[in-house]
């Protein structure tokens, strides 16, 4: 990065090698008794979601309970979305006491299961009722309480895989508390970050969390992060691994300290619909992270019903939900806790790594837990390829019914996988497109009506108006490549970015604008529709890496990259990369007197996961003396991505010298 503008689109990912046209049907095991049970069922429930959208989401949102009822469903006035208007509710009570008063306290509401610690050794697991649950929330919602957090504070969450982080994020939702999860996997800095932009004054953490039989020292770095964020007050530290944690008497606070003799009775605070439920950062193409806001209401309800018709949820019959997905992604918000909670399933929280102690370990905790309902990235399905069909084979995989996809576009040898290894041909794949932005499902099939094709998220979520539009807003014919854009709101949708109106307008509303000056929401992903209207999403279209379906800004890493004393200039790009779907290619120029090789480049990936975290290494680095521009100064990253994918020509345009020259050398640097 060096201050010059933008340059052109990425959208790298893994090549497909494979066809597969078939459309697979909803099997009638399942469809027999979905809530949606056909595809004309869904049809025509979506054409009415469309029509009259007000009297379609009422409907849904009556089936959660409110303290006052709304007196409008809707009021647009775009970008500006407001959703249920002057109800109030609290989304930690539909989530639980819910339950508890309708006489369902004694529920399994959490399942969790920790690192093993050792091959062969028992897994640890605890299972949380619903009441349990309610009881430990209201506690600490009372601790954070006696620490002066009220209504509009932001808190941070930096935790393990533990039900204490879902207990952390109730706690927040039940006293009006919003709050920013930071993944445990971002660095000290990222959250000095994090904390600073959203002036949080209290940050729940943990000693450490269990990976791969190590600790990651969630303390340590949100000490180091405390260093530079001088806005925090309070840090809540429960203790998970027993490691040594360095202390700040009057700043820390053991969990079991101020939790376990808070009184369990805490009312949940009436919180107006529009009322701010949580801030989740999110990549873009430019600077820092954006914090996304998400409000109470609306999120609630959209949250609450994808989970129950993408999944197809139905209490009472012994359903397991199993979202792999961290908290601190917003995967991991809406559908390990917000959405499965109100819809009285039991939720499958679990510690570490896929693979550790071994590469049966999910498969394990299918069979262990009963797991009915599965939903993971592609990335995590290549990587089960790729250790080998025994490992899933060998376990009882029966319970399973429907199996999901989110985070990137899925190959189709990797749908087929899926299908045939993990779901015995028999369970529909619900593969869903969506964002931070969204706050829920947009595009999905639904498990008892729509038939799938493997690569294709399929058709647009009740309420949701997907096209494939122009920047005029106007739609293109079928198998056309064109901008996602949804034209009407949706109730999940982000309410704007914390503290940066020009930026939420700027990158979500300003590129599409009809004739008539109707603006539109822009996705930033490329995408076409087939001739029966299916969506295939293909990648985004501006500087964002999607990094084993994880968003990283290509800026972002250059910026890391850049701040290392050796370093003049740098230019990330996406390249194919078999399991991460895209992997990370920077190119770098040095300063005088730094030596390039393997050993700078070991540096340098270090550097960057002390920036931003080990998501953010670079899998190729190649050293350069100059970097191809434009004659506006502009780096060619079309160029930096066809070597970065190791193609021996290009199909750009290069037109001077100058540029043939680099290139030629840039092929020639070698891979570090
Ligand atoms: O590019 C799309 C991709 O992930 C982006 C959103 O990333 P994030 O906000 O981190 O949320 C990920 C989890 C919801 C999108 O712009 N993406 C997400 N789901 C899919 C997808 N691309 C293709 N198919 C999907 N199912």
């Amino acid at each position: 990065m060096t201050g010059a503008p933008a340059s052109d689109s990425s959208g790298s990912g893994i090549e497909s090698v494979m066809h597969e046209d078939r459309v697979f049907d909803p099997p009638a095991s399942v469809s027999d008794s979905a809530h949606v049970p056909s595809l004309e069922a869904y049809r025509s429930l979506h054409e009415r979601s469309l029509q009259d959208p007000e009297g379609f989401w009422s409907d849904v949102a009556m089936e959660l309970s409110w303290f006052q009822p709304w007196s409008k469903v809707l009021e647009w006035d775009a970008p500006d979305a407001k959703w249920f208007v002057g109800a109030t509710t609290n989304v930690s009570y539909n989530c639980l006491d819910r339950q508890v008063e309708a006489g369902y306290g004694d529920e399994t509401a959490i399942i969790w299961e920790g690192e093993p610690l050792e091959p062969g050794s028992g897994p640890e697991v605890r299972s949380l009722s619903y009441r349990e649950l309610m009881d430990e929330t209201c506690k600490l919602a009372n601790a954070l309480k006696s620490l002066g957090v009220g209504k509009g504070d932001v808190v941070t969450i930096y935790m393990p895989m533990v039900p204490e982080a879902a207990v952390a994020m109730l706690a927040c939702a039940r006293i009006g508390a919003p709050h920013s999860v930071i993944f445990g996997g971002f660095s000290a800095q990222a959250i000095a970050d994090r904390v600073h932009d959203a002036s949080s004054k209290v940050i729940i953490t943990a000693d450490g969390g269990w990976r791969r039989g190590g600790i990651v020292p969630l303390k340590a770095n949100v000490d180091e992060a405390c260093q530079q964020a001088d806005c925090v007050e309070h840090v809540v530290v429960l203790r998970r691994c027993e490691n040594e944690v360095s202390w700040t008497d009057d700043r820390d606070h053991w969990w079991h300290d101020i939790v376990d003799s808070a009184s369990p009775d805490c009312p949940a605070e009436p919180m107006g619909s529009e009322d701010l439920l949580f801030v989740l950062y999110t990549s873009g193409s430019t600077g820092k992270p954006k914090g996304i806001l998400h409000t109470t209401g609306g999120y609630m309800v959209h949250a609450y019903l994808t989970s129950k018709m993408t999944f197809d949820l139905h209490p009472g019959r012994d359903q397991v939900m199993w979202c792999t997905a961290d908290i601190g992604w917003v995967t991991g918000h809406s559908y390990v806790v917000y959405g499965v909670l109100p819809n009285r399933v039991p939720t499958l929280m679990y510690e570490g790594a896929p693979n550790w102690p071994d590469p049966s370990r999910f498969w394990q905790m299918v069979e262990r837990h009963k797991v009915t309902q599965f939903y993971t990235a592609p990335t995590a399905i290549r990587a089960f390829m790729r250790w080998g069909d025994e490992h899933v084979t060998g376990h009882d995989l029966s319970s399973l019914q429907i199996l999901g996809t989110v985070g990137e576009p899925i190959n189709p040898e990797a749908w087929m996988w899926y299908h045939r290894v993990v779901g015995g041909e028999r369970c529909p794949i619900v593969d869903t497109w969506w964002q931070t932005e969204t706050g829920g499902h947009m595009i999905t099939p639904l498990p008892g009506a729509t038939p799938t094709k493997p690569g294709s998220c399929t058709l647009p979520f009740f309420g949701v108006d997907a096209a494939i539009v122009d920047e005029k807003g106007v739609e293109q014919p079928a198998d056309t490549g064109g901008l996602l854009a949804i034209r009407k709101p949706w109730p999940s949708m982000l309410r704007g970015i914390l503290g940066d109106r020009e930026r939420f307008i700027e990158t979500y509303w300003s590129d599409i604008k009809t004739e008539d000056g109707t603006i539109y929401y822009k996705a930033g992903d490329g995408a076409r529709r087939d001739a029966d209207g299916y969506f295939w999403v293909m990648g985004r279209i501006d500087d964002v890496l999607n990094v084993s379906g994880h968003r990283l800004g290509t800026a972002e890493v250059e910026s890391a990259l850049v701040s290392h004393a050796d370093v003049v200039e740098a230019a990330v790009v996406g390249m194919p990369h078999e399991i991460k779907g895209e992997g990370i290619a920077a190119f770098i120029t040095l300063g005088p007197g730094a030596s390039p090789g393997q050993d700078l480049a070991g540096l340098l990936r270090e550097h960057v996961a002390k920036e931003i975290g080990a998501i953010a290494k670079p899998d190729q680095i190649r050293f350069a003396d100059a970097l191809p521009k434009t004659r506006s100064g502009k780096i060619m990253r079309r160029l930096l991505r066809d070597v970065a994918a190791g193609k021996e020509k290009t199909e750009q345009d290069v037109t001077t010298l100058e540029d043939f020259a680099v290139l030629a050398k840039l092929r020639e640097s070698e891979e570090a």
